[in-house]
């Protein structure tokens, strides 16, 4: 969603600004936007549609100074258009105010402000901040005060950056709910909305907690308390290199990222299988062992793909740690008000670990008392020191808008939990080893896969042009079948639809003709009779077939139009190898369908807002 990045120091600021907005580009967004502050003034540029369209204007428009912030905005409040875009200056066009969240009563703060004769030139929320600043500076408040006052009325989420044309020196920074970070250089200090932006100039960092403000100058960065009590911030150091951001000659960073999936998994797993006593071992979950293990029954949340990991999970879960367990939406999580008992505990999923809906997901279970695991990506991210114990997936930045590396990774650590509570349960030893010998394996077989790339381009090539498409999986393929319709549809825009196969015949099979590709996983397992009877049903009624099966499997390939054969392996692990073909296709034929895959329209890579 929306990015922020500011700076303070003696490089060229445009520059530095610039390229701190294009490593945001990936998070998605519709305007970008500069301030910067030279000779008592602020000079803004701020631009509709891509971070090219604003580089354009700045060429014409050139603009300097030795302080500044840029945004990149995703629209929630009033279109995207130049006049909506961020920054937003106040009346007198002394402040410039970057903002990332929702000012949930802005209304009312702006009808007060009107009849205070502030006068508003855009749609957005945001503008009514950095009004109600000027007003209180108005009122011989110091900066630094006038922002504290008008953060106080503020009901909602932020994270900003604001600037003063009186005070040059300083960038004051404050989070609720939106995360920001500063930057530690010499010389020069940062603000961000993600490591990401500042990381070509230095990896000493602080993440900003909710309710905290940063007063950034060049010598050195204050972090307070929104309430005016000092705060002592570690300083992290990052630990990601910049060619892990960088596409490393691919054409798209998905695609990279699909590809890193060998590495990835394997990073994933490293260190936390232990082959001779086929056990797991997971060393970031100390603080909730016990709960762990005595579990009586586990609540699993996530959104979008996460989701559909989380989905995986249960269904091994279920089969090998005989413990309830139930999935849900974290949006639908937070405003349910559910049941949460003794020996309940709660997983929450995120890549981004800043999801908004599933962060008040994780804090309301722990209000409620549940003891709450995280799975989740990006270090240092919210939800990551929010829940009491975690593992991270250890994948590396995934950039791309479509998740993928992610996933296979979140359903690696899934397996690994499952294997972990199994083995102190009554899964036995042999069983054990057999999983992990299995898991061991997964990097290999999943190589082997993106081995069959020009076969997945031409099956694109058949059906790029189609308008739907239906997937059907059984089992632990039936989240897959989930997962592959929507990386379809979020970056090709065809409309896809997910189905447990068996499900059709209650209403989807209506929508099977000729011309419809009906996607089938049809692997080895205990569900394959059944879903061969599936692909009968579709092939009577003239539907295309293209069937993900088990190398081997002669007897789909005289059933279905295309077969894409991949190993076998674990049922319980077939996911992580049976998404890949359906990665490439989606991404294939979003290509060839010139769409942007990496940025597809309207999606954010993390949602920070509801
Ligand atoms: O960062 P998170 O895992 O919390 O993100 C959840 C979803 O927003 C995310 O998976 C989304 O559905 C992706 N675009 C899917 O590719």
């Amino acid at each position: 969603m929306c990015g922020i990045i500011g700076y303070l120091g003696k490089k060229p600021i445009v520059p530095v600004l610039l390229e701190g907005l294009k490593r945001l580009e990936y998070r998605g967004y519709d305007s970008a936007g500069i301030v910067t502050l030279s000779n008592g003034k602020i000079n803004l540029v701020k631009q509709a549609g891509k971070i090219s369209n604003l580089e354009s204007l700045l060429a014409e428009r050139p603009i300097n100074g030795v302080a500044g912030i840029a945004h990149t905005r995703w629209a929630t409040h009033g279109v995207p258009n130049s006049t909506n875009a961020h920054p937003h200056t106040d009346c007198g066009n002394k402040f410039a105010l970057i903002h990332n969240g929702i000012i949930e009563n802005f209304g009312a703060i702006k009808t007060d402000l009107i009849s205070k004769g502030h006068e508003f030139k855009t749609q957005t929320d945001t503008e009514a901040l950095v009004h109600l600043i000027e007003e209180f500076y108005k009122h011989h408040m110091p900066f630094e005060e006038a922002v504290r006052a008008a953060l106080l009325q503020v009901e909602g989420t932020y994270g900003i950056a604001v600037v003063c044309s009186d005070e040059p020196d300083v960038i004051i920074a404050a989070r609720k709910g939106s995360p920001l970070v500063v930057g530690h250089g010499d010389g020069e200090n940062f603000v961000a909305s993600d490591v990401s932006a500042i990381i070509d100039h230095t990896k000493q960092v602080s993440y900003l907690d909710d309710d905290e403000m940063a007063v950034v100058r060049r010598n050195g960065i204050e972090v307070k308390t929104i309430s005016n009590l000092p705060v002592q911030k570690q300083v992290e150091q990052v630990a990601f290199e910049l060619g892990r951001i960088e596409k490393g000659g691919y054409d798209h960073f998905m695609l990279k990222e699909i590809m890193e999936q060998p590495s990835t998994i394997k990073d994933a797993m490293r260190g936390r299988l232990i082959k001779d006593e086929g056990i797991a071992r997971l060393g970031g979950m100390h603080e909730v062992m016990e709960a762990l293990l005595n579990a009586k029954r586990f609540l699993i949340t996530a959104c979008g793909t996460s989701w559909h990991a989380a989905l995986i999970g249960e269904y091994m879960l279920e089969e090998f740690v005989r413990v309830p367990v139930e999935v849900e939406y974290a949006s639908e999580f937070r405003y349910r008000d559910p049941v949460i008992e003794e020996n309940n505990v709660v997983i929450v999923i995120s890549q981004s670990g800043e999801t908004a809906d599933t962060l008040a997901a994780l804090r309301e279970a722990k209000r409620k008392g549940a003891s709450v695991i995280g799975i989740c990506n990006v270090v240092g991210s919210t939800i990551a020191r929010d829940v009491h114990a975690g593992a991270y997936l250890h994948a590396g930045p995934e950039i791309g808008v479509a998740s993928t590396k992610a996933f296979t990774s979140q359903v690696t650590l899934l397996a690994l939990i499952t294997l972990f509570l199994a083995r102190h349960r009554n899964m036995s030893a042999a069983k054990g080893a057999e999983i992990v010998q299995e898991m061991a394996a997964l990097p290999e077989k999943v190589e082997k896969i993106l081995g069959l790339r020009e076969q997945i381009k031409k099956i694109a090539q058949l059906y790029h042009m189609s308008n739907n498409f239906l997937y059907l999986g059984r089992g632990y393929n039936f989240p897959v079948a989930l997962e592959g319709a929507l990386k379809l549809k979020e970056i090709s825009y065809i409309h896809a639809e997910g189905y447990p196969a068996a499900e059709m015949k209650h209403g989807p099979i209506a929508l099977i003709d000729e011309n419809m590709p009906v996607v089938f996983i049809a692997t080895k397992d205990s569900t394959y009779e059944k879903i061969v009877s599936n692909i009968e049903e579709v092939r009577a009624r003239r539907g295309k077939v293209i069937a993900i099966a088990t190398e081997g499997d002669e007897e789909i390939g005289k059933r279905a139009d295309h077969v894409i054969y991949i190993p076998q392996t674990q049922q319980m692990l077939q996911p992580i190898l049976t998404i890949i073909p359906l990665q490439l296709l989606a991404y294939y034929i979003a290509i060839m369908r010139n769409c942007d895959v990496d940025q597809p329209r309207n999606l954010a890579k993390s949602v920070t807002v509801e």
